[in-house]
Formats: structure tokens, C-alpha cells, sequence
């Protein structure tokens, strides 16, 4: 049996961290048996080799080893791709195609973020791995196959299961055995080893002199959090091997490319229920976009006041709170802004729908700067108006395509054409 530092090396595996080794020592000792293997650990820490090593070291290794993203397959073609289907059984299936059970037999099918596999695919999966069998979509007939399961997952399974997103007969079937890596955080001894090696790596790559940490970042890199694990801290190497002239790394610049310093965005803070990579992500825009939203809700309070008004100063003492918001210091900047969002609209400019406080003074607002206001209130009508019309125009009068590609409601749409008598 190969030795867990010569499977290290074969595989390019950085760390000498006892769980580290202790998961690799699992994924031979499993190799040579045909049982079903999750993985299991946050992104980033390195899932993807343990399937690599369990199939190389198995008597499958001839045959194929096929690596499915679970998660980033379409609901409707995955049943497709992973057990084929027959000719006809959906509009657009031309051919008979054979799906990976088919093509992997006699092999390995790693099934990265299990996770995500929608309910119905689960059903199926299960009667594989129960006997075998399965049958493409679109066709009656049973089909064998002898394929050995390695899963990988990053979320919490029994979440799932307590959800009902995730079947637990299922979750038991594929993890006979369990290999978990655990988090870069947690193996602090091997960042440093890990840096090394990626900046040797990406010197290479690009021709440059490898970068190095002076005592005090390399006491930043391995307190840092780490987040993202391996590929996180493989990002950082390659970003400072290719920006930094001094290749002497210090820890005020190694700071510079740490998320939770010199940005503004919000640092994502993971709870005890480990997200994907992409909710979180999707996270952060969700809160870029309502505080852009919210900032413009301000700034358009304080045109209209400005507006109304006309005295800068007076305008500048009664708004002074919402100033220092927009224009003041990001000192604050976690202080939460407790005034209600107002729904915003593209195109609702002359319907200004007015806020409590304006609303006391929303009669008077075209007393002012009369003229222009009015000039101004008419071409974007007018514009609004060539707007709608051209695009019901494009979609022959269908109101929710128009509405969807001129951002409004359907409702909203229809209240325009009412007001505008299209
Ligand atoms: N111990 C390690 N040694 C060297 N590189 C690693 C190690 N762990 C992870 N990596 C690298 O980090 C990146 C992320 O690993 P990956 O297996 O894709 O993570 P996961 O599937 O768990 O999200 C890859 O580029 C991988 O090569
Ligand atoms: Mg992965």
C-alpha cells in the first residue's frame, strides 16, 4: 500500500496536519473497495482530489472517471446527463444519448455538491446505488451498471435532510464511509507550507522572482481566517507573485489583499451551517445593491429638498443627518439605517410618490422653479411615453415582456397605459 506522503506527493497535496493526513490514510484504505464515499468540508479546502485518489488506487483505475458539478447542471437536463435518454423523450432529444452511469461503467463518478441534486434525481441515484439499476429518461427499460459513488459536499447534509431537500435514505447510502477536511483555520500549521509553495508555483508561471513574508505577515497569514480555504490563499499567492515589485511581502501589504481590510464590502461572516460559494457571494451583491438603492433613495430626498427649498444652507442644517450618510465618513459604516426603503421604480420620475415628510409640502412643489419644472416633467413624459410604446411595440402588445425589459411591474405598466391612454 502507498504511503500517505507518497500519495501526498503524487497528487501534488500540501500539509502534514494529522486530520489532513488522516483523511488521506481514509481515502486509501477505502480505494480498493467499492463502497460509496462522501467527502465532506467548507469550499476551497480541496475536496476534489480524495475521488482522484480512491479511484487511481482502486482496480478501477482503467476504466472511466467522470467528475459531475451537481450544482451547476440544470434541473432539467441533469436526469439526462447522468442517466441518458432515449430519442424523442423530450423536444429536442434528436439522438438516444447514454448518460455518465452508462459511460462510466466498470468506473468512478464523483458527484461534486450532492447537495443541490434536485429530489426526483435523488430517487434515481438511490436505486443505483441499491442495485445497479437504472433507466433513461424517457425509456421503460431497466439498465445495469457497475459504477462505484464518491460524493462531496459543502453543506450541512443533516440540514438538508431536516429540510426535506435532501433524502436521508439516500445520505446514508452514499455515506458508508465519510472523509472530512477540515477547514484551513483549523490546520494553521500548514498555510504557511501551502504560501510556499504557491508563490514557488507562480513565480514559475510568470517568470518572476518568488515572493517572500517577512516574520510579521507570515504571523498575518496564518491568523487570518480563511474563508475560502486552500483556493482563497492560492488567490492571494497569485495576486501578490503578480502585483507586488518588492517580492518582500510585508504584513501592511499582505493586509492590503486580505478581504476584511481596505474594503468596503461586507466580509463573509460564515455561520454554523456552511453556505456555497455562491450564496454568499450572492449575499454581498444583495447587500451592494440595497445600499445603492438606499443611497439613492437619499440622494433623490435631498434633490427634492434642495429643489423645494432652494436655500443650500437651510437645506444643509435640516438635512444634516442625511448628508453625513451619503457624503460623511464610512466611519460609521456599520450602523444600520433603520428608515424604510421606499420601492423604487425606473420611469416613475413624474409620479414621484412622496415620503411623509414631503408629503406635507408635495402641493407646493411646482410653486418653484415653475418653468423648468414643468419643461422638464413634460420631456420625460414624453420620453416615458416613447418608451412603453416602443417596447409594447416590440413585444406586439404582450405587457409582460414589455414590462420585464423596462424593468417595472406588469402593474405598473398597466397603470401607465391607462394614464397615458395607450
Ligand atoms: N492540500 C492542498 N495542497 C495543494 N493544493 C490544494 C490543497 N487543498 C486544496 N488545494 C487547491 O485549492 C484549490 C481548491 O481545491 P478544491 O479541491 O477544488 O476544493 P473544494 O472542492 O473542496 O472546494 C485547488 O486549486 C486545489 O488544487
Ligand atoms: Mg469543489
Amino acid at each position: 500500500m502507498e504511503s500517505v506522503q507518497a500519495i501526498k506527493q503524487r497528487f501534488g497535496i500540501i500539509g502534514n496536519t494529522p486530520s489532513l493526513n488522516r483523511a488521506i490514510e481514509k481515502s486509501i484504505q477505502v480505494a480498493p473497495t467499492d463502497i460509496s464515499v462522501l467527502v465532506t468540508g467548507e469550499s476551497g479546502v480541496g475536496k476534489e482530489s480524495i475521488p482522484k485518489i480512491i479511484h487511481q488506487l482502486s482496480h478501477r483505475k482503467h476504466n472511466k472517471y467522470i467528475a459531475v458539478n451537481c450544482g451547476a447542471i440544470p434541473e432539467g437536463t441533469i436526469d439526462s446527463e447522468l442517466f441518458g435518454h432515449e430519442k424523442g423523450a423530450f423536444t429536442g432529444a434528436t439522438q438516444t444519448r447514454n448518460g455518465y452511469f452508462e459511460v462510466a461503467d466498470g468506473g468512478t463518478i464523483f458527484l461534486d455538491e450532492v447537495g443541490e441534486l434536485p429530489l426526483t434525481t435523488q430517487v434515481r441515484l438511490l436505486r443505483v446505488l441499491e442495485n445497479g439499476e437504472f433507466i433513461k429518461v424517457g425509456s421503460s427499460k431497466v439498465q445495469k451498471t457497475n459504477v462505484r459513488i464518491v460524493a462531496a459536499t459543502n453543506v450541512n447534509m443533516f440540514e438538508a435532510i431536516e429540510k426535506e431537500k435532501f433524502r436521508e435514505d439516500l445520505y446514508y447510502r452514499l455515506s458508508t464511509v465519510d472523509i472530512h477536511l477540515p477547514p484551513l483555520r483549523e490546520r494553521r500549521e500548514d498555510i504557511h507550507l501551502l504560501f510556499r509553495k504557491f508563490a514557488s508555483d507562480f513565480a514559475l508561471k510568470y517568470k518572476m522572482p518568488t515572493v517572500k513574508l517577512t516574520d510579521n505577515a507570515v504571523q498575518v497569514l496564518t491568523k487570518h481566517r480563511w474563508g475560502g480555504n486552500v483556493r482563497q490563499l492560492r488567490n492571494i499567492a497569485e495576486q501578490l507573485s503578480v502585483l507586488e515589485q518588492d517580492r518582500t511581502i510585508s504584513a501592511d501589504t499582505l493586509h492590503g489583499y486580505l478581504p476584511t481590510s481596505g474594503t468596503n464590502l461586507p466580509a463573509v461572516v460564515k455561520t454554523s451551517k456552511s453556505e456555497s460559494d455562491f450564496s454568499s457571494e450572492r449575499e454581498i451583491l444583495y447587500k451592494v445593491l440595497f445600499d445603492m438603492k438606499s443611497d439613492l433613495n437619499d440622494l433623490k430626498k435631498l434633490t427634492m429638498e434642495l429643489m423645494k427649498g432652494g436655500n443650500i444652507k437651510d437645506v444643509e442644517k435640516d438635512q444634516e443627518h442625511l448628508i453625513q450618510k451619503i457624503y460623511g465618513e464610512d466611519d460609521n459604516e456599520s450602523e444600520v439605517y433603520e428608515e424604510p426603503v421606499q420601492e423604487t421604480e425606473v420611469l416613475s420620475i413624474p409620479e414621484h410618490t412622496a415620503t411623509p415628510e414631503e408629503a406635507v409640502s408635495v402641493q407646493d412643489k411646482y410653486h418653484f422653479a415653475e418653468e423648468i419644472q414643468e419643461e422638464e416633467t413634460l420631456s420625460l413624459h414624453d420620453k416615458e411615453l416613447e418608451l412603453i410604446k416602443k417596447s409594447l411595440e416590440r413585444h406586439n402588445g404582450k405587457r409582460k415582456l414589455a414590462a420585464a425589459e423596462l424593468g417595472i411591474s406588469e402593474r405598473t405598466l398597466y397603470r401607465k397605459i391607462k394614464q397615458f391612454d395607450l
